[in-house]
């Protein structure tokens, strides 16, 4: 008989694309190991890390910090750290953390069993970049509602502010058919709806020996049988090209929702950050966006605070997000990361300065969010029922422009689409009535 699995406990910070990541590096573990979710059961214990900002990196490490006790506690307990922060700092990090096993990069993925396996015997660092990302074919769970499918690694665009190409290495895309197998599979076990992702997914295809564009991919996946819904994550303003803002209307898979980051409504900044877009560039895809597809919801990121900014360039991004009406935002203040450009530039905005204009830019989108909630009450929209809400009691999905709705509903509807009445408008959800099964 096979011996009986040891216990992996799985930590995820930062983004989708570390998501989808975690879960391939439970998939390679799992001939060994099964996931716990309780760390004091633990045999290896991983975290997948995040670090585009000063604060997401701090998590990692107040949490590594408290880990000394459980590794007292269970002195077999292998402890590792993974993704960009084990990147960005590899040897770095086993020298401050004494009770830590493992350091492995954003490409090592593929590698951990044997990674893992080394750790037990000696302190073991795997930071290679140069070897390449190997995405590994996705295996997926019976009953898979929602799934990412990562279209390529790293980025070539260097933002000033930016320590993905530095954590996540150069551009490399993943070819077609390897994509479609996965998403194959995907609706083989059930799914639904796709998420592709890439940093900077408009360049797809770059590279391939192959000639690709990502409106081509997007056009072969939209044809797969059984495709409810498709989005990708994250465009940039500065690829975004005529015949791909044109599939918001022609692909029906296509949900109709946009993440553009803009990051500043300023040209001064925008040039500074090394956007590759101007202000008025930004806005006529804007634009055209709008006309191509009248019903689309766009999301943005902003940057707060970065080096130079003044109360007129700030101002100009409140400026561009009253005209570009976004559906929803994130906003962030700039913190300074090691080796990128923008970290030695002088004129950092001081600490307070930043606060405040994030609070006022906050409370702007807050508005803007919760204008474009109440707009949607009364109307009846389709919903992916993802699973029961948070609070419980309920279930929970996302309407195609992408807004989290819970509504009381029985339970079989877990991974259907169902037409939902929205009756009430939050700051961060909806709710709804149940009206019937789509
Ligand atoms: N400081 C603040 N925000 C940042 N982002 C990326 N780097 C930084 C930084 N150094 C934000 C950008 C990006 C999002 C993922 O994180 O807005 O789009
Ligand atoms: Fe970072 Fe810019 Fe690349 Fe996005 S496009 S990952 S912000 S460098």
């Amino acid at each position: 008989m096979a011996a009986p699995k040891k216990k992996l406990y799985l930590r995820t910070f930062g983004c989708q694309m570390n998501v989808a990541d975690s879960q391939l590096m439970a998939q390679v573990l799992a001939p060994e190991y099964e996931l716990t979710p309780d760390p004091e059961e633990a045999d290896l214990y991983l975290i997948n890390t995040c670090a585009i900002r000063k604060k997401s990196e701090h998590k990692v490490l107040s949490l590594l910090g408290s880990l000394r006790a459980l590794k007292r506690r269970r002195p077999h307990l292998i402890v590792g750290v993974g993704g960009c922060v084990a990147q960005q700092e590899g040897e770095r990090l086993l020298a401050a953390v004494p009770h830590l096993d493992l350091v492995f990069g954003t490409h090592g993925v593929w590698r951990l069993p044997e990674l893992v396996r080394q750790a037990r015997g000696r302190r073991t660092v795997d930071v290679d970049l140069r070897e390449g990302y190997a995405p590994l074919r996705r295996e997926w769970p019976a009953g898979v509602i929602q799934g990412y499918v990562t279209i390529m690694q790293g980025c070539d665009n260097f933002c000033t502010f930016c320590v993905v190409p530095y954590v996540r290495g150069r551009e490399v895309s993943r070819p077609p058919a390897e994509i479609e197998a996965e998403v194959r599979d995907f609706l083989a076990a059930g799914g639904k709806e796709i998420t592709l992702l890439g940093q900077n997914v408009n360049s797809y295809g770059r590279g391939l020996p192959e000639p690709v564009t990502f409106r081509q991919l997007l056009d072969r996946l939209a044809a797969l049988p059984g495709l409810a819904r498709l989005r990708f994550a994250t465009s940039h303003p500065k690829d975004l090209s005529e015949d791909l803002i044109a599939a918001f209307g022609e692909l029906p898979p296509l949900c109709e929702h946009l993440h553009l980051p803009a990051q500043s409504g300023s040209d001064r900044i925008l040039t500074a950050m090394n956007r590759g877009y101007t202000r008025k560039e930004y806005l006529e895809k804007v634009a055209r966006l709008r006309r191509a597809c009248p019903g689309i919801a766009l999301s943005t990121d902003l940057i707060v605070g970065f080096p130079g900014e003044t109360e007129a360039d700030f101002e100009a991004t409140l400026e561009l997000v009253r005209e570009a009406g976004f559906e929803a935002a994130f906003s962030f203040k700039y913190s300074p990361r090691p080796r990128t450009r923008a970290a030695d530039f002088p004129d950092q905005v001081p600490e307070e300065v930043k606060s405040d204009r994030l609070a006022r830019l906050q409370a702007l989108l807050g508005d803007l969010t919760l204008a474009a909630h109440r707009w949607l009450v009364g109307r009846v929209g389709e919903v992916l029922v993802e699973g029961e809400s948070k609070r419980g009691g309920e279930l929970s999905g996302r309407l195609r422009t992408n807004q989290v709705v819970n509504f009381a509903g029985p339970r079989h509807l877990v991974g259907k689409l169902a037409q939902v009445e929205i009756t009430e408008a939050y700051a961060h959800s909806l709710k709804g009535r149940w009206v019937r099964e789509a």
